[in-house]
């Protein structure tokens, strides 16, 4: 697919996910860090999003040929505008295939975007046509239990929306167990490990505007301009209840993450 489509009308916002790209690339930089490989020839990028986590691929692996796929046409020019050196192309994962044997798949906060029931067959997928010795690495947000998330919820239910957001979210993702039995019949090694990002940030607002780039994309684009307004006063009333105001005014966000490092046998 070209990187020329036209944006859907639902398409993420390279901007609005920018607005906290600091924060949302240190998981990329913690998760490289992982990854046991010191001169892979093809690495790719899947969900590679405006090109930030593409960025980091590309100093730690300076000679690699190196590639981006995304399904946001949005997020696919920011990347190819900021990198024009390197091919970035609008694809989604559930029919990507790639044109030759990859030594690193990299992902990052992508794969709970896709339904659970297709992540791990997407993963097995990709991973039956790496070398042995080939990586897949992914990262993953582990927040749906955050006051955070759990507002949304509990937002949604509680207004004149509740109908059109009856099915808003995302599922949970799949746990560490089960991504180690389903993975292990293929892998080497399937190491795994958990983080707790602590991020400050200036205020309650700020919250909606972190969480507007990603996980409240899909209880906001159902709704009127109108609706929208309602649904985000009650929201941000239901955070200010939740996260108290630190010393010095700002406010503590909790993020949990896992992360997966596969080693293909
Ligand atoms: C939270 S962003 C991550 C961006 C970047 N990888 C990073 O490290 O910050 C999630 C990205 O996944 C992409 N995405 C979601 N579902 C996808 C799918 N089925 N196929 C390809 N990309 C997908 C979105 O378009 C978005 O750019």
């Amino acid at each position: 697919m070209s990187s020329a489509a036209s944006k859907p009308a639902h398409d993420w916002s390279a901007a609005q996910y920018l607005k906290f790209g600091n924060e949302r690339t240190q998981p990329v930089r913690d998760l490289l860090a992982r990854v046991p490989l010191q001169a892979p020839q093809r690495v790719v990028d899947l969900g590679c999003g405006p090109g930030n986590s593409t960025a980091v691929l590309q100093s730690r692996y300076p000679d690699a040929h190196l590639t981006g796929i995304d399904s946001s046409p949005d997020m696919i020019r920011q990347a190819s505008s900021d990198m024009p050196h390197l091919q970035f192309t609008v694809e989604d994962l559930n029919s990507y295939v790639p044109s030759g044997p990859v030594d690193l798949f990299f992902s990052n906060a992508v794969f709970q975007w896709l339904r659970r029931e297709d992540r791990i067959e997407v993963i097995k997928r990709l991973m039956e046509t790496q070398p042995s010795g080939g990586v897949f690495a992914l990262q993953v947000p582990d927040n749906l239990s955050e006051p955070s998330h759990v507002l949304m919820r509990e937002t949604a239910n509680a207004g004149p929306w509740a109908a059109k957001l009856a099915s808003a979210g995302r599922d949970s993702f799949q746990t560490p167990q089960e991504i180690y039995d389903q993975l292990k019949p293929l892998c080497a090694s399937v190491d795994m490990f958990h983080t707790s990002y602590y991020h400050s940030l200036e205020n309650h607002e700020a919250i909606i505007e972190w969480v507007k780039g990603t996980g409240l994309r899909p209880f906001l684009d159902p709704l009127s301009a109108e609706e929208k307004q309602g649904y985000l006063r009650e929201y941000l009333k239901r955070l200010a209840e939740k996260y108290p105001t630190c010393i010095d005014g700002r406010v503590l966000l909790p993020y949990p993450r896992l992360f997966v490092v596969a080693v293909k046998k």
